[in-house]
């Protein structure tokens, strides 16, 4: 079977009670923190920054914590998120002026480092920069908001992004991001991808580790 990882939104969590929530939903089997940042600007809405990461890993979560970058510019958030404890950084190529630089940057702090797509981004921003990617993130939403439908044009993206993957030979993920729900992960997963976001679907359950094996369920179909 192949590694297929699950990445929590924390965008849908309670923020009062951001640490153990975030403790719980590891407990319940998540394996991988997806931290939305964003600043009013490049996306119509406003979140957390390095401090909240900070504050995440000073409370004792060890899980790697996946940066999701809706900021624009990029590069200066870059070392302030691998100093906070990040262990993936991705961004928008539309957000950066520099896109060689800026996953540089990232991988000289420490981290792995990612492309994410909007619904309507090509994927040739990869062309020429794809030996420098940990991670392609393919959004099936239009960022800055939980809580919104798959768009279904996403599962013909991802199967051009896996074939890309496929024919480089190198080990990248392929991540996905918006509207993942127990319903559609298998659909998604056929597709291409391997590491699923999921905010509402999870954190909108009272039982974390209930949506959680019912999407591994999918997924080993
Ligand atoms: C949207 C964010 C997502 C969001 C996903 O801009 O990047 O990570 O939290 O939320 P759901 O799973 O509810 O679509
Ligand atoms: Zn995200």
């Amino acid at each position: 079977m192949r590694d297929f990882l699950i990445a929590p939104s924390i965008l849908s969590a309670d923020f009062a009670r951001l640490g153990e929530e975030v403790e719980n939903v590891l407990e319940a089997g998540a394996d991988v923190v997806h931290f939305d940042v964003m600043d009013n600007h490049f996306v119509p809405n406003l979140t957390i920054g390095p401090m909240v990461c900070k504050a995440l890993r000073d409370y004792g979560i060890s899980a790697p914590i996946d940066v999701h970058l809706m900021v624009q510019p990029v590069d200066r958030m870059i070392d302030d998120f691998a100093k906070a404890g990040a262990s993936i950084i991705t961004f928008h190529p539309e957000a950066s002026t520099h896109i060689d630089r800026s996953l540089q940057q990232i991988k000289d702090a420490g981290c792995q480092a990612g492309l994410v797509f909007n619904p309507a981004t090509p994927l040739h921003y990869l062309d020429y920069v794809l030996d420098k990617v940990d991670v392609i993130l393919l959004m099936s939403v239009n960022p800055g908001f939980g809580g919104q439908s798959f768009i279904p044009a996403t599962l013909d993206k991802l199967r051009q992004a896996r074939q890309i993957i496929t024919a480089s030979g190198r080990d990248i993920r392929l991540e996905i991001d918006g509207g993942v729900k127990v319903d559609n992960i298998a659909e998604i997963a056929a597709a291409g991808a391997d590491m699923f976001v999921a905010g509402s679907a999870i954190f909108n359950q009272p039982d974390y580790a209930k949506v959680i094996r019912d999407m591994r369920e999918q997924l080993a179909s």
